[in-house]
């Protein structure tokens, strides 16, 4: 009886974003979703979600360049992991201290319904 009154576990609902034909291939486009900003790429059949700041200063990431599953920030070179968002490469030597300090990429696993690209957010 008293699980009748319990409140209903509510999962995130998957956020229909973009039409999967809409995106063009090998191009890093920024879409508005909802009232946020991301960057799609999408490369054959592998289609890659991220976040458009740019961990290190902010810098547009959809500016950027992508090879072999990384990116690499236009502003100074940082690259970072498409599929896991780590920085692999810091083109500044421990001489600029914590200008030089970086996280990790925010990526985005994105799921394809109905020929839709979607995410799950938070
Ligand atoms: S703002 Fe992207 S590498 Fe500095």
């Amino acid at each position: 009886m008293r699980d009748r009154y319990r409140k209903k576990e509510v999962s995130n609902p998957l956020i229909r974003c973009i039409p999967k034909d809409e995106v063009k291939n090998n191009v890093l486009q920024k879409e508005l979703i909802g009232n946020t900003f991301f960057v799609i790429y999408k490369s054959d059949s592998r289609i890659w979600v991220i976040s458009p700041c740019c961990p290190h200063k902010g810098a547009d990431m959809s500016k950027g360049k992508v090879e072999n599953e990384t990116i690499t920030c236009y502003m100074h070179g940082y690259v970072y992991d498409l599929n896991t968002g780590v920085p692999l490469k810091i083109p500044y030597g421990e001489a600029y201290g914590k200008w030089r300090e970086t996280g990790n990429l925010e990526v985005y696993k994105p799921t394809i319904r109905d020929n839709q690209i979607c995410l799950d957010l938070p």
